[in-house]
């Protein structure tokens, strides 16, 4: 049972993310069909970082949104910042993410003065968070006046004729590949039961703009399953 709120969900995030973190890169590959790289890249194109930028990256895991900024030559600084250490683990053995300032932190309590960053970035974040809201806090504090912020996640399946195989996908395929390829099938039981419960990309965007945040605006991709919002400070 995957705790509903407060701390004991935290802990459960953070020990299942610890579980599959060798793994989760290519799961990701896998169930994504690939598309995963592109999404990264299309976030990058939304915070439009100027040279000598500095970026955060919340949730980075393995830092494959840090590792994409950082082969773009942009930014000066790119701090990855997570709560589940074995992930950052993983990334920092890659070669491509070596300038990646790996940081241990909640996203509920970022250890940055406020207006420190050109940007914020966080792929698959904030459907696993208990408190959006101070997230989305957390976000304006820590950026510039100006800055922008990106966002990628999942998004319940639009209510189309696509609906009953899209949910075919998460509720068997997921699970099944999961276990196949990390022997954690309760992970990947979790991301299509919080995905289905998740906030409609309209309702993510007014919280957005409830958190103080301007031009706010999203996009579907994946067949409406993923959806990608940004805005600016
Ligand atoms: C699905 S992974 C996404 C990793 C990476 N951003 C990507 O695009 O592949 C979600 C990450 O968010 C992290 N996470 C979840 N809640 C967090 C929190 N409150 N503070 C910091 N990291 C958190 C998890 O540990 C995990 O590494």
């Amino acid at each position: 049972m995957i705790p509903s709120s407060g701390a004991e969900r935290a802990g459960y995030v953070q020990a299942m993310f610890g579980r599959i973190a060798r793994r989760y890169d290519i799961m990701n590959r896998l169930m994504t069909f690939g598309q995963d790289l592109y999404w990264r890249r299309l976030l990058l194109q939304k915070i439009a970082l100027q040279q000598n930028g500095r970026m955060l990256d919340l949730g980075t895991g393995t830092g494959d949104i840090a590792g994409e900024a950082l082969a773009s030559g942009k930014t000066a600084l790119c701090v990855g910042a997570d709560f589940a250490l074995e992930m950052m683990q993983v990334g920092r053995l890659r070669a491509a993410k070596r300038n990646v300032r790996w940081t241990g932190s909640d996203a509920l309590r970022l250890p940055f003065a406020g207006g420190t960053f050109d940007a914020v970035t966080s792929g698959f974040l904030l459907r696993n968070v208990i408190d959006i809201d101070v997230a989305l806090a957390e976000q304006h504090r820590v950026l510039r006046a100006g800055g922008r912020v990106a966002c990628l996640d999942t998004t319940p399946p639009p209510d189309n004729w696509l609906r009953p195989l899209i949910l075919l996908h998460f509720r068997l395929i997921i699970p099944l590949l999961g276990w196949l390829v990390t022997g954690q099938a309760a992970a990947y039981a979790y991301l299509p039961s919080t995905t289905e419960k998740f906030l409609q990309p309209e309702a993510l965007q007014q919280k957005f703009a409830q958190a103080g945040f301007r031009n706010v605006g999203y996009q579907r991709l994946m067949l409406g399953t993923i959806a990608l919002h940004w805005a600016e400070k």
